[in-house]
């Protein structure tokens, strides 16, 4: 794949949500989207030679219209998951002010970070998938949202530590561990992920599937816990640990539970 890149400088405002030790892993290319240069992964939801259609469209018509015509009979799922609002459904688990500082992990087609974005937050959306986040910046902009876009690995990503208010997983936990190294399991990367979140946020608060979590209470996922969580937990699909072991920088630690 052809990258246009420029030049990052240290100093560059859409670098905020980079760790300033690690500039010199990221790029820019020339329509603003942040790449991690060590990145790993790949994700696809939509054939690939459909994708340079789909931008083409994007660029110069209203993205309802373009998905409409494009997926609602073709790839039904597709079209409700992206185009139903209900998607962001867990936004009413959390607790979003004006100016909060949103990590939007596996982002998608925007179908949170565009309302976390209107609604007044300051939003960073991350995915493995460059021509994902092309798509995504052609329907923030017919929407007005102005996003953050960065293309890379939650597990790799430099992110400035204490950065984010929430890190949101929204049907991407379960999809960390695709590509995952040998001898690791998913669960281990799931953990991983969530270490590396709580990192990047303030007081560890992270929400994945079925996950919601604030300061003092933890509403969670499969198989986990159920009852309220101490300050710094963080909760996910199928996984919980505590800051100690994983929002400390930790990863390994994780990976041991
Ligand atoms: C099922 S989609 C979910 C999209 C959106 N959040 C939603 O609610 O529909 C999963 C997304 O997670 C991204 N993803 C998967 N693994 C990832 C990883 N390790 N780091 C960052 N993004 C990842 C994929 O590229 C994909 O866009």
């Amino acid at each position: 794949m052809l990258v246009d890149r420029m030049e990052t400088s240290a100093d560059s405002s859409e670098l905020w949500f980079v760790d300033p030790s690690h500039l010199d892993s990221v790029t820019t290319t020339k329509e603003g989207i942040v790449v991690d240069s060590q990145s790993a992964g790949t994700y696809s939801d939509i054939p690939a030679e459909q994708t340079k259609t789909l931008l083409s469209r994007l660029a110069s018509q209203p993205w309802r219209q373009v998905l409409k015509d494009l997926y609602e009979q073709q790839n039904s799922w597709l079209y409700r998951i992206v185009t139903d609002p209900s998607r962001a459904m867990p936004m009413e688990l959390l607790d979003f002010h004006v100016g909060s500082c949103c990590l939007d992990v596996g982002s998608g087609w925007g179908q949170l970070s565009i309302p976390m974005s209107l609604g007044g937050c300051r939003v960073v959306a991350l995915d493995l998938t460059l021509e994902r986040l092309r798509v995504l910046r052609y329907i923030s902009g017919q929407e007005g949202a102005d996003i953050a876009l960065a293309k890379g690995n939650v597990l790799t990503f430099p992110f400035r530590p204490d950065t984010f208010d929430i890190a949101l997983f929204n049907g991407a936990l379960e999809w960390v561990g695709t590509g995952r190294g040998v001898g690791q399991t998913i669960r281990q990367c799931q953990l991983a992920a969530l270490g590396r979140a709580a990192r990047a946020g303030q007081r560890g608060r992270v929400s994945g599937d079925g996950a919601a979590h604030d300061r003092r209470r933890a509403a969670v996922g499969r198989g986990v816990e159920s009852s309220p969580a101490p300050a710094g937990r963080v909760a996910g699909d199928g996984a919980v640990l505590d800051e100690r072991r994983a929002g400390r920088g930790d990863e390994d630690s994780a990976a041991s539970l």
